[in-house]
């Protein structure tokens, strides 16, 4: 497209409008086109290059080169089935989220994709988001429904082990891995889930805020659980045998739906993880039983949340545009989150402002 510097007509100034407005979309385009670039998206093998490290936080010379990359917890024939290397495009990459899915979530996450995953709305603070699934059984066409879907966004990463919630675990770890891995110049991690609104422009603005410019380091901060009972009760789906977990409590953890932990910590739980025996209550394992192995200290922000289900509904029905809360309650509807969102967008969109 040629640029044409004057604009005495009005087809002229129609096209100059064009060359100015468009340019941004395409770079826009261009730039999340390119970040969806995955060689070999279905076997990544280790190689030297994956295990260069610019970042201090990851000290690749500690994980066994040979047989880490098939390891997961204890699981030794671990393989991605889908892949993609989202982070390989950038040096400097502000947030990763990783997402809890399940492959016939299709509906979350096209409404994550819609609405606050939105990578383009980051630009000055590069985002990256990937879903984490596991394997799904006698279920062809939800696989290739998967793989297409997968093919259109690139941001899926499937392992070989079943996707049931006894097996969040290994889902969590892949989590990790996947970042030791695969996006080790992000600067901050969020692990979180599928039915989750998060204000992702606050998030970003809070983050910033509470480190500065330093990098931040030794940092895992949700919502805490402390002191919790052991669920014993036979009706609950989350009951644990006194085989399974011996102890009458757990460790303090972190509530799964927003975690947001500095490199080394991932890179510390996630060396953490072969060295323990798999516990299925994946919360507790990592954020709880690793972290405490790790020597890890939680940072509570449960006092700068409102995340009760009548807040966030409050706040939506309000015809005042308030500033969003930092998450959405857990177990959003699809319409909460579309909702939340657009009111979200509304407020920055009128105030102009990010905070
Ligand atoms: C990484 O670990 C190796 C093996 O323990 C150690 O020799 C080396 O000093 C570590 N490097 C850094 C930068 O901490
Ligand atoms: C977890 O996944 C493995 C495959 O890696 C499978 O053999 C096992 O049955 C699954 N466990 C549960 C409890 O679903
Ligand atoms: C989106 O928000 C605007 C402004 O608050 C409102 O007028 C509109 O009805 C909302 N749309 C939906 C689909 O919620």
């Amino acid at each position: 497209m040629r640029f044409r510097p004057r604009c005495d007509q009005r087809a002229n100034c129609g096209v100059l409008f064009f060359v100015f407005l468009v340019p941004s979309t395409v770079v826009n385009f261009l730039w999340y086109a390119s970040s969806n670039v995955s060689p070999n998206a279905r076997k990544p093998l280790p190689s030297a290059i994956l295990w260069q490290t610019s970042v201090d936080a990851y000290n690749m010379s500690l994980l066994n080169e040979v047989t880490d990359f098939t390891t997961l917890v204890d699981k030794t024939d671990f393989r991605f089935l889908i892949n993609n290397r989202r982070c390989d495009d950038a040096q400097d990459i502000f947030l990763v989220i990783f997402i809890h899915s399940a492959p016939d979530h299709f509906q979350k996450r096209r409404a994550i994709r819609k609405t606050w995953g939105q990578e383009r709305h980051l630009v000055d603070d590069p985002l990256r988001i990937v879903f984490m699934v596991g394997e799904v059984q006698g279920r062809d066409d939800v696989q290739k429904a998967l793989e297409r879907e997968n093919y259109i966004h690139r941001d899926m990463v499937q392992g070989n082990f079943l996707d049931t919630y006894k097996n969040l675990t290994y889902k969590h770890v892949m989590g990790l891995k996947w970042v030791t891995y695969f996006c080790r110049q992000a600067k901050y991690i969020f692990k979180t889930d599928d039915d989750i609104f998060v204000d992702i422009f606050q998030l970003v603005t809070y983050l910033k805020g509470s480190s500065g410019l330093a990098p931040p380091r030794g940092l895992i901060m949700c919502f805490l659980i402390r002191n919790p009972y052991v669920k014993r009760s036979q009706r609950s789906k989350w009951r644990v045998s006194f085989k399974e977990y011996p102890g009458k409590y757990y460790p303090p953890y972190c509530a799964g739906w927003g975690i947001i932990m500095s490199p080394d910590v991932v890179f510390n739980l996630y060396l953490q993880s072969t060295q323990v025996p798999y516990f299925w209550v994946d919360d507790v394992h990592v954020s709880g039983t690793l972290a405490q192995r790790a020597g890890v200290n939680h940072v509570d922000f449960t006092n700068k949340l409102s995340v009760t289900e009548e807040e966030i509904f409050e706040w939506l029905q309000s015809p005042k545009l308030s500033r969003p809360y930092l998450f959405g309650h857990p177990d959003a509807e699809v319409d909460t989150i579309y909702a939340l969102w657009n009111k979200t967008y509304w407020y920055y969109k009128r105030t102009g402002s990010r905070r």
